[in-house]
């Protein structure tokens, strides 16, 4: 029996990270918490956003995860010592995972606002590659045009190149997508980049960090399936919310690829 993967998001950016972990992982169960009643993150000071995250933190740990992968970069970057404190089991960051693992000397992060404010980016990034440039740039717009759900709309495309522009201007080599809700805009971000860089999920280096913890605890690391029957992801994944239920099972679909129950839940159940 492998242990149960928590992640946590204010919406649906989370569940970029979550399908990247249920390809890699077959077999993990996992539960998701979308904090929608409280989205957007990323416009909130960080009192707020360290608050929202230790009554999250601590409602899944009531939930009894075994390991917490922290789904959303915002908390990730302004809150992760709270997430440790509370969680009381081992917690996997977005930020330190990819910033280990970038090979660049010039890095651009695209990042909600608290997120490029808090310089989390620059210091994790600097810790491991001590000469690279990095330029932190917040996307107001982004994540409220995501959930509202129409990703032809022209406004992202207009935001895009508004703020890929100092990037491009300072000569970035990669391009980091510093909060889950962005590899939703892959294909558009992709095009209005230069062939040659780089465009980074920070969810990959996150879930392949998870891999010798899942091992650890029990969990078979992939590619060690051989004759374990693997249980469609839908029956292996509980997926909650804090706001609405039907809007968010609707959206879900598309990024999960099956439409998932989804339960409005009361986080403040455990204070
Ligand atoms: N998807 C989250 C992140 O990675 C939060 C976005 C928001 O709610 O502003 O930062």
């Amino acid at each position: 029996m492998s242990a149960l993967v928590g992640l946590f998001d204010s919406g649906l950016g989370g569940l970029t990270v979550l399908r990247r972990l249920q390809e890699r992982y077959p077999h993990s169960s996992c539960l998701y918490l979308g904090d929608t009643a409280r989205v957007p993150y990323g416009q909130r000071s960080a009192a707020e956003i360290r608050a929202i995250a230790a009554e999250v933190v601590a409602w899944l740990r009531h939930q009894q995860v075994g390991v917490l992968v922290m789904a959303c970069n915002t908390s990730n970057a302004l809150a992760l010592d709270v997430a440790v404190a509370e969680a009381g089991v081992p917690v996997v960051g977005l930020i330190d995972s990819v910033a280990a693992e970038l090979d660049s000397d010039c890095v651009g992060v695209l990042a909600t606002p608290a997120t490029a404010n808090s310089g989390a980016y620059r210091r994790a990034i600097h810790a491991c590659h001590p000469h690279a440039q990095v330029l932190e740039v917040g996307c107001p717009a982004f994540v409220p045009l995501i959930e509202a759900g129409d990703l032809q709309d022209p406004a992202l495309e207009r935001e895009a190149l508004a703020y890929l522009a100092p990037l491009l201007a300072a000569g970035v080599d990669t391009v980091v997508m510093g909060c889950t809700h962005y590899p939703m805009l892959r294909s558009l971000l992709a095009g209005l980049l230069p062939p040659h860089v780089r465009l980074v999920d920070p969810a990959a280096s996150a879930v392949r960090r998870l891999g010798p913890l899942l091992a650890s605890m029990g969990g078979m690391p992939e590619g060690e399936l051989g004759g374990v029957e693997v249980v469609p992801p839908a029956l292996r994944t509980r997926v909650c919310v804090s706001g609405q239920a039907g809007a968010f099972a609707e959206a879900a679909s598309r990024w999960l690829g099956y439409r998932p129950a989804v339960e409005r839940v009361d986080l403040r159940s455990v204070a």
